[in-house]
């Protein structure tokens, strides 16, 4: 799938992660539709942005069904010439509202509250958008030799794959094994599904407001920068060999 003139729909997209795909689309002239909670990051982000090229319909939550069909529904009727490429879901919390607590007699653990609001938006939120984005990619006439309608990347995490975490690397992990099924039933209208699983990144959801920090990579020793990202996102949506598969980009490190 070529990035120049095809609309990519980017959750998460006002941080982080997602902050820099939405700036890395831009950078190769493709069309950018920004879905995000938090709208005074991604008004901010705009300003920054090449207007023609990006669109924020406005805050719009991936756990409710209306803001996203509404938020898809504007960024389609805004790029109405561009046909839709695909989507990339960056969507996501580390902790609940108030802070983990557990593991033991004293601390309890994870509520099932807790849980339930990781899951919601980290798992949940993940599939609303990709089925609604889905749905409009079957729609896509097949572009290119091999009849690609479009592509379909999540955001898991290492936490996820190794088993860290109960709420969140219960979410990640979920995330990764929607990528086989996704593109399982997706492939034969031509659509794929990834997943890239990061290791620590060095964006805001690393600040946890506690004393708990992530180490850093094997090798290279630091954190993951967001433009590495960026440029996986933009490789699998390049190589119509990537489908079905979880890419750890983690530096060798194990959660
Ligand atoms: N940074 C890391 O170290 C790391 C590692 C592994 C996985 N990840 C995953 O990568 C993704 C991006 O994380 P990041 O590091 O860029 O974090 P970030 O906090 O910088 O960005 C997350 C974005 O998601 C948005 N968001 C949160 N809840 C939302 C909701 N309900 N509806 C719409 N938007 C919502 C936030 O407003 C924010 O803009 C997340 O799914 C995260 O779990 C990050």
């Amino acid at each position: 799938m070529k990035i120049e003139n095809r609309l990519y729909i980017v959750t998460g997209g006002a941080s982080g992660l997602g902050k820099q795909t939405v700036k890395s689309l831009v950078a190769l002239r493709g069309y950018v539709g920004i879905i995000d909670i938090n709208i005074e990051a991604g008004n901010e982000l705009m300003k920054e942005l090449d207007e023609k090229h990006a669109y924020f319909p406005g805050k719009a939550d991936v756990t409710s069904e209306a803001q996203i069909e509404n938020a898809l529904e504007k960024i389609m009727t805004h790029y109405k010439d561009c046909p839709l490429g695909g989507a990339i879901l960056c969507s996501g919390v580390v902790l609940p509202p108030s802070h983990i607590k557990g593991y033991g007699p004293e601390n309890k653990l994870t509520s099932y509250q807790q849980f339930k609001h990781i899951i919601d938006i980290n798992l949940l939120g993940t599939y609303n958008v990709a089925q609604k984005v889905g749905d409009l990619l079957l729609k896509n006439q097949p572009f290119g030799d091999d009849g690609e309608r479009g592509i379909i990347i999540t955001t898991s995490s290492i936490i996820g794959l190794d088993g860290a975490i109960v709420g969140y690397g219960t979410s990640k992990a979920a995330v990764a094994g929607l990528a086989l099924p996704l593109a399982r039933e997706l492939s034969e209208f031509g659509i794929r599904s990834i997943s890239i699983a990061p290791g620590p990144f060095d964006t805001p959801i690393l600040d946890t407001g506690t004393d708990m920090k992530a180490p850093p990579c094997l090798f290279p020793s630091r954190y993951g920068q967001p433009n590495e990202f960026s440029d996986t996102v933009i490789h699998a949506i390049i190589n119509p060999m990537f489908n079905g598969s979880v890419i750890r980009l983690d530096g060798g490190l194990r959660a």
